[in-house]
């Protein structure tokens, strides 16, 4: 690649970026892990499918049979990955997450679009203050907001490990987004007696993010 072509393909890359085409695009086949993640900034969901739309997709050894319905679609899917994974780094899920199955006899896959875009993203121990300010007469706009535990170590400090112990409490709240949006500053604690118990006999941990506009 000489100079000129280097400065054009940076260029162009730029100019992708600019107009927020960059995107990416995930498919897991049947039971598997499905993981979504933004090196920088926090994911925000673009679409999620759950079924089957064609024959090839994980396709793989599968029996004719299991691959031939290509009109199997969960319409539930977007709004499950959205509330999940919007405005965290990292999300992970599987096909036991949705709420049925559209077609039991139909080997299936999840595929998600999304981007990565730029947010104010913060983790808040259990008891402690979430503080949400924006400057310049801008005001908070809150894009997911999780009340939950999905690792052993965030918030887990001198911690009972029975209290760490499980990493697949997922627990989207709307909490945040009433109390804090459209104001310019936001002050609530991350307890369980404010934001829910959504995980039993665990320490949990707010995941949130926010823009100012
Ligand atoms: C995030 O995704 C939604 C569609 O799910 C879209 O309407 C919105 O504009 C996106 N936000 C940004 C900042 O790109």
């Amino acid at each position: 690649m000489n100079r000129f072509t280097l400065k054009l393909f940076v260029a162009v890359a730029c100019l992708l970026l600019d107009a927020g085409v960059s995107g990416f695009k995930m498919t897991t086949c049947g039971p598997h892990v499905h993981r979504l993640t933004c090196e920088t900034g926090v994911i925000n969901v673009t679409s999620a499918f759950f079924g089957r739309a064609d024959i090839g997709t994980c396709a793989g050894a599968k029996e004719p049979g299991e691959v031939t319905n290509t009109q199997c679609s969960l319409d539930s899917a977007m709004d499950l990955v959205t509330r999940r994974c919007t405005g965290k780094k990292v999300c992970e899920l599987n096909a036991n997450c949705f709420d049925h199955d559209p077609c039991p006899e139909t080997f299936k896959y999840i595929q998600s679009t999304y981007t990565c875009i730029p947010a104010i993203h913060m983790i808040v121990c259990e008891q402690s203050l979430a503080h949400l300010e924006c400057d310049n007469g801008k005001t908070i706009h809150v894009i997911g907001a999780d009340f939950g535990r999905r690792d052993h170590v965030t918030c887990g400090f001198r911690r009972d490990p029975a209290l760490v112990r499980r990493l697949d409490c997922t627990n989207p709240i709307d909490f945040p987004g009433q109390k804090c949006n459209r104001k310019s500053n936001c002050e609530f604690r991350a307890s369980k007696s404010v934001l829910g118990s959504g995980c039993a006999v665990t320490s949990q941990y707010l995941e949130l993010a926010y823009t100012c506009q």
